[in-house]
């Protein structure tokens, strides 16, 4: 009797060590706080989902706060961090957003020990590590790689109207007229955000490169001729848009495309998965795709991310959400829905469409740099000061050198390139 009280004894250790992660109960609740709302949620569900499977007693309230890269949720974010009630976890990017905001706010905390536990070092690309760290530490977890600088079209379309697509921008500018004599937007555009992200685009394409990069190093100035360049260019490409982008979401001004309203639309690869995923239709077949104008074998990256706020009232089941968020399981899942890649090297590339594979493709192959929009390069206060004065003015005034030196002041004083 005693001897079988002993066995039972170890066995209960064994079975305490040799059990998954998944049956150690995790419990109570966890609140993921994301803009992934309605018909861009389908990815996030599904890895929540996958999350529930692992830790069944957890549960997850999905707290979204719609509005496309974030404008609607990063405000509220900010309000709560600020008040003491940080979320358990929160959608970041990778680069300035974290660490020029939140991590320079002493805000999160410390992932290397998850990192050290996962594996993760050997599995995540070098460039999107660095992304996420500083000297002291890593700060968030990178659930995928998405591309922004996409052309979208629908091949049937162009065909019907006799346009091809675009390479350059002057090649743009030769199909416009042709395509606006048809009754047809040949770029659809959206509200404010959307408007960055095209300039992005057509900057790195005016710039290249290089220059890209130093505009954020503080070596190419604001108010030189090449920036004053890109105004210039955006001017005379916002001839050819919807004179309503001001009132339309980013799905909107894809659905332009897909309805044959637009011929063309610039838009990061949520788009692809908006089309696939929401819409049902295939790419390569029913939409197709292209670098923007100018910008071929260059890829302008953004990370989606999740990290641990200081605070996090659920700090276990967080970090066993970062688990499923960095696992191999949790990104083929998540990716493949959302037109994003896996961020991990080992992903399974048969689960991804032939969006997804040739968009990896690319991102072993083409120049990396990073995107203003969706956080890469610049933090917070840099970005909300870009929308509501700098692009605000260009959209005023339509005046290229008067817009420079707002971005030049905004720079100076978020301390770019200092
Ligand atoms: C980006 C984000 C994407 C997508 C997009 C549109 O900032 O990284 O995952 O959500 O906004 O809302």
């Amino acid at each position: 009797m005693r001897r079988t009280g002993w066995y039972l004894g170890v066995l209960a250790v064994l079975v305490a060590f040799l059990l998954p992660a998944t049956a150690c109960a995790q419990s109570g609740e966890l609140e993921i706080f994301s803009w992934w709302a309605g018909d861009e949620g389908p990815a996030l569900e599904a890895l929540i989902e996958h999350y529930e499977s692992l830790y069944p007693n957890v549960r997850v309230i999905n707290a979204t706060v719609t509005g496309g890269a974030g404008v609607n949720a990063k405000a509220v974010l900010k309000t709560r961090m600020l008040g003491g009630d940080p979320p358990d976890t929160f959608q970041v990017h990778a680069g300035q957003e974290l660490i020029g905001t939140w991590v320079l706010a002493d805000r999160m905390e410390d992932l290397t020990f998850l990192y050290e536990e996962e594996g993760w070092y050997d599995v995540l690309p070098e460039d999107l590590i660095k992304l996420l760290s500083t000297d002291e530490g890593i700060w968030s977890v990178a659930v995928n790689i998405h591309r922004s600088n996409v052309m979208y079209y629908i091949p049937e379309n162009l065909e019907k109207w006799g346009v091809s697509v675009p390479t350059t921008w002057d090649e743009f500018f030769e199909i416009a007229p042709k395509l606006q004599a048809q009754g047809v937007v040949p770029l659809s555009v959206g509200e404010n955000w959307s408007v960055i992200h095209l300039w992005e685009s057509v900057a790195l394409s005016v710039l290249g490169p290089d220059k890209w990069e130093a505009l954020w190093t503080g070596e190419l100035a604001w108010t030189s001729p090449e920036v004053v360049a890109t105004w210039e260019l955006l001017d005379r490409i916002m001839e050819y848009t919807n004179p309503d982008f001001a009132s339309l979401t980013w799905q909107q001004a894809t659905d332009m495309v897909v309805d044959g309203e637009a011929a063309f639309n610039i838009m990061g690869d949520w788009a692809s998965g908006y089309m696939s995923t929401t819409l049902g239709l295939k790419p390569g077949v029913d939409f197709g795709w292209a670098p923007s104008p100018g910008t071929e074998g260059i890829f302008m990256m953004l990370a989606d991310s999740f990290g641990l706020p200081k605070g996090a009232p659920n700090r276990e089941a967080t970090i066993a959400w970062l688990r499923t968020v960095g696992s191999r399981e949790g990104q083929d899942i998540f990716n493949p829905l959302k037109g994003s890649i896996s961020a991990r090297l080992d992903s399974d590339l048969s689960r991804y469409d032939a969006y997804g594979q040739s968009v990896a493709r690319d991102w072993q192959t083409n120049r990396i740099v990073g995107s203003l929009q969706h956080g890469v390069v610049a933090n917070e206060r840099f970005m909300n000061d870009f929308a509501t004065t700098v692009m605000e003015m260009f959209l005023t005034t339509r005046d290229p050198v008067i817009t420079s030196n707002a971005a030049h002041a905004v720079a100076l004083q978020a301390g770019i390139g200092l």
